[in-house]
C-alpha cells in the first residue's frame, strides 16, 4: 500500500508582513524541533503573501529548516505586460515548492473561472511547482447538488489536459466551512475526499490517485485536526485562521492520530 506523508499547510491569506513572517517561521521551526521525539512526521508548509517569500526563503535556506513554503496564487502567464501579476518563474526562483491555486476567495472575489484555474495549474507545472488545487461547494451547492458534485466538477476542469503525475495536492474546502467556525464533519470530508480521489484515478490512473495528497480545509484547528487525519482519504489540512496563531498552529502540526 502507498503511504502518503500527511501535509499540514497554513494559508496566511493577506496577513503577516515579512517581518512578522520571519518571527513566525522561526518560532514554528522551534516548535517542530521541540517535537522531534513524538512528531507525527507530517510535511509542514506555510503560504505567506508574495512580499514575504524572499524573507522566508532566506530563513529556511540559512538554517535548512524543515518547513516548505509556497505562494497563494500564480499568474497563468510566464512573463510580459501583465501588471500586478507574479509568474511561476519568479516563484521557482524563490524555491517555492508549492502554490495554492483556485482558492474560493480567488474564484469568488477575483472572478477566477475553471478555465483560469486550469491555466494556472499548467503554469505551475511549467515551472516545476506543485499546485495545491482548491475545490469546494457553497452552501447553496450543497443544498442543491449534495457535497461532491461541484468539487468533482471543479477538479475535472482543473485537470483538463494536465499531467497530474507532475505533482499535485488537492484541497477540499467547502466554502461554507471557511472562516465560519463550522467545520465539515470528518465523515463529510472523507466522503468528498474519496470522490476526488476517484476522479484522480479516472483521469490520471491508480498510481497517481494513490500517491496524491487530498487535504481538508475549513475551520481546522488543534481540537479537530486529529479527527480529520483519521479518515483514510484525508491526508492533511489547509488551515486558514488557525495558521496565524503560532501556539495553535504548532499544536496542529504536532497532531496525534
Ligand atoms: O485555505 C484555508 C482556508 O480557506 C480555511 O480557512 O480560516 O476556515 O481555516 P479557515
Amino acid at each position: 500500500a502507498v503511504t502518503r506523508t500527511p501535509f499540514i499547510a497554513g494559508n496566511w491569506k493577506m496577513n503577516l508582513d515579512h517581518l512578522q513572517a520571519i518571527a513566525f517561521v522561526q518560532k514554528l521551526a522551534w516548535a517542530l524541533a521541540d517535537a522531534k521525539h513524538d512528531f507525527a512526521d507530517a510535511e509542514v508548509a506555510v503560504f505567506p503573501p508574495f512580499t514575504d517569500l524572499r524573507s522566508v526563503q532566506t530563513l529556511v535556506a540559512a538554517d535548512d529548516l524543515p518547513i516548505a513554503y509556497g505562494a497563494q496564487d500564480v499568474s497563468q502567464h510566464d512573463s510580459g505586460a501583465y501588471t500586478g501579476e507574479v509568474s511561476g518563474a519568479f516563484l521557482a526562483k524563490l524555491d517555492c515548492r508549492y502554490v495554492i491555486i483556485g482558492h474560493s476567495e480567488r474564484r469568488t472575489l477575483h472572478g477566477e473561472t475553471d478555465a483560469v484555474v486550469n491555466a494556472k495549474v499548467q503554469a505551475a507545472h511549467r515551472h516545476g511547482i506543485v499546485p495545491v488545487l482548491c475545490v469546494g461547494e457553497t452552501a447553496d451547492d450543497l443544498e442543491q447538488h449534495g457535497a461532491s458534485a461541484v468539487p468533482v466538477a471543479q477538479l475535472r476542469a482543473a485537470l483538463d489536459g494536465v499531467d497530474a503525475s507532475k505533482g499535485l495536492v488537492v484541497a477540499y474546502e467547502p466554502v461554507w466551512a471557511i472562516g465560519s467556525g463550522q467545520a465539515a464533519t470528518p465523515e463529510q470530508a472523507q466522503q468528498v475526499c474519496a470522490a476526488l480521489r476517484a476522479v484522480l484515478a479516472e483521469v490520471a490512473g491508480d498510481d497517481v490517485a494513490a500517491s496524491t495528497r487530498v487535504l481538508y480545509g475549513g475551520s481546522v484547528k488543534a481540537a479537530n485536526i486529529a479527527s480529520f487525519l483519521r479518515e483514510v482519504d484525508v491526508d492533511g489540512a489547509l488551515v486558514g485562521g488557525a495558521s496565524l496563531d503560532i501556539d495553535e498552529f504548532s499544536s496542529i502540526v504536532r497532531f496525534k492520530k
